[in-house]
C-alpha cells in the first residue's frame, strides 16, 4: 500500500515542481539560437558599406546605400562601416570629403546606434571606422563614443591583437553587456590608442576595393602583422563599381543596376569561396555590401553561417520583401546623368586647357 502512496505523493510533487520550475526560454543570439556558442569571430555578418552615405534620391551621386540606419540594422545588418572628416570643428561621416556627401555628426549617428542596441539587447555589433585623416582614437573619437553612451557596450580584449579563435563567444559578450566592437583602420595603434578602438588591420585582413571585375579576384589587399594571415578574421569588400568614364584612370561609381547581381548569393559564395583558402578554410566574417536592400545578402549570410534560412530572424532580414526607395529606370538615369555631366566637365577641361 505505501509504496503506491508513495508513488502517488512522488507523482504530485514532481509534477507540481515541473508546474513551477519556470522553463528557460530559448536564448538567441543575433537571432539565432545556434550563434550563442559560436566565437564573434566564427559568424559571417553582412556589413554596410559607407553606410551613412544613404538617400532614396538616385540623383545622389555619392550615395552607397538607399536606406538609413535604423532601416540598415533593422535588414539585419551587423557590421557598419564609416568614413569620418572634420567638418569645421566637428567629426562628421563624409564620402571623401564633406562637400561631397555629408552624413552628419559622428555624434548623432552613434545616438542612433544606441537607441538600436537599447531596443535590441540580444544583438552584438560591429562598428569599422575609416579614419582617412588620422584623427586621435583617445581625444577625438573616444570622447564622442562616451558621450553616445557606448563606450560601457564595447568588448575591450584582454590583450591584442586577438587570433580569430579567441574571440569571446556571442553568448559571453551578450552575459558581460559588451557587445559592441569597434575597429579604426588607422591610429588605433598609433600615438594615442584607446583600449575600446581596436586596430582593425592586426586582427582583420580586406580584400581590395575599387573592384570593376565581376569576377571579384580574390587577394589579400590590407593587413598588418604579427599574426598569421590566416590567424585574422577577414573582410570581402563585396561592391562593384561601374566605370561610368571610360577614359584613363576613370570614374567610379557605385553601381545600384548591379546590385541585384552583385548582392546575389552566387556572387557572393563565389567571392567567399575564392578568398577561403587564405582565410584558413574559413568563411568571411564580414561581407561588406552597397545597397544592403537590394539583393539577397542576408540569404547568403545564412548559407555561409550554416543556418536555415526559415530561423526566426530570417523574416525580417528578408531583403528582397523591403519595398525600398530603389527605380531601376530611376538608377538608370542616374547612371545617364553623371556620365553626361562628367563627359561635359572632361570636353571643358579639355578646351580649357588647349586654351592655356
Ligand atoms: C566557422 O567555423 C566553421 C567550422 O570550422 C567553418 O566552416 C566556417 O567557415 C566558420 N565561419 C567563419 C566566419 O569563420
Ligand atoms: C553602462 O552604464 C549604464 C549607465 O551607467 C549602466 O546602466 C549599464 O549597466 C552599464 N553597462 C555595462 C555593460 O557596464
Ligand atoms: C571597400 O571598397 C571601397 C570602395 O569600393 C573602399 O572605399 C573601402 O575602403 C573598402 N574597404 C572598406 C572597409 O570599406
Ligand atoms: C576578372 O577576374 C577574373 C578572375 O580572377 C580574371 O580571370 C579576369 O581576367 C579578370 N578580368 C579583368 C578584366 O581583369
Ligand atoms: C522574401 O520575400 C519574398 C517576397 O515577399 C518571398 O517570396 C520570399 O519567400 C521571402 N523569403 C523568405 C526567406 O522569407
Amino acid at each position: 500500500m505505501l509504496p503506491l502512496h508513495l508513488r502517488n505523493l512522488v507523482a504530485t510533487v514532481s509534477a507540481a515542481l515541473a508546474a513551477t520550475t519556470p522553463t528557460k526560454r530559448a536564448r538567441l543570439c543575433n537571432g539565432r539560437a545556434e550563434f550563442c556558442s559560436r566565437l564573434y569571430s566564427n559568424v559571417t555578418y553582412v556589413g554596410a558599406h559607407d553606410s551613412f552615405a544613404f538617400s532614396a534620391d538616385p540623383f545622389a551621386l555619392a550615395r552607397d546605400q538607399e536606406v538609413d540606419i535604423p532601416t540598415q540594422l533593422s535588414l539585419g545588418v551587423r557590421l557598419l562601416q564609416v568614413q569620418a572628416h572634420m567638418n569645421g570643428n566637428v567629426l562628421h561621416f563624409c564620402h571623401t570629403s564633406c562637400n561631397l556627401f555629408d552624413g552628419g555628426s559622428v555624434l548623432s549617428y552613434l545616438k542612433l546606434v544606441k537607441t538600436f542596441l537599447d531596443a535590441n539587447p540580444d544583438e552584438v555589433l560591429t562598428l569599422l571606422f575609416t579614419n582617412p585623416e588620422g584623427l586621435s582614437p583617445a581625444t577625438v573619437w573616444k570622447p564622442l563614443f562616451d558621450a553616445a553612451g557606448l563606450t560601457n557596450l564595447t568588448y575591450v580584449p584582454p590583450s591584442l591583437p586577438v587570433k580569430q579563435n579567441a574571440w569571446p563567444t556571442l553568448g559571453s559578450m551578450l552575459d558581460s553587456g559588451t557587445r559592441v566592437v569597434v575597429f579604426l583602420d588607422s591610429q588605433a595603434d598609433g600615438a594615442h590608442p584607446t583600449p575600446t578602438l581596436l586596430p582593425e588591420f592586426s586582427m582583420i585582413w580586406e580584400t581590395p576595393f575599387s573592384v570593376t571585375n565581376a569576377s571579384f579576384p580574390c587577394s589579400v589587399d590590407r593587413i598588418h602583422g604579427p599574426l598569421a594571415t590566416e590567424e585574422h578574421m577577414y573582410l570581402i569588400n563585396h561592391s562593384l563599381n561601374t566605370n561610368i568614364i571610360p577614359i584613363g584612370d576613370g570614374v567610379i561609381i557605385p553601381d545600384p543596376l548591379d546590385a541585384p547581381h552583385t548582392n546575389g548569393v552566387p556572387s557572393i559564395l563565389a567571392h567567399a569561396n575564392e578568398c577561403a583558402p587564405l582565410g584558413g578554410g574559413r568563411a568571411p566574417s564580414f561581407v561588406l555590401l552597397d545597397f544592403v536592400n537590394l539583393g539577397a545578402g542576408f540569404q547568403a549570410a545564412d548559407v555561409l553561417n550554416g543556418v536555415s534560412p526559415t530561423g526566426s530572424a530570417s523574416a525580417s532580414r528578408n531583403a528582397t520583401a523591403t519595398s525600398g526607395p530603389s527605380s531601376q529606370s530611376g538608377a538608370a538615369l542616374q547612371r545617364n546623368l553623371i556620365q553626361s555631366y562628367l563627359t561635359l566637365a572632361l570636353i571643358l577641361a579639355l578646351a580649357l586647357g588647349s586654351l592655356v
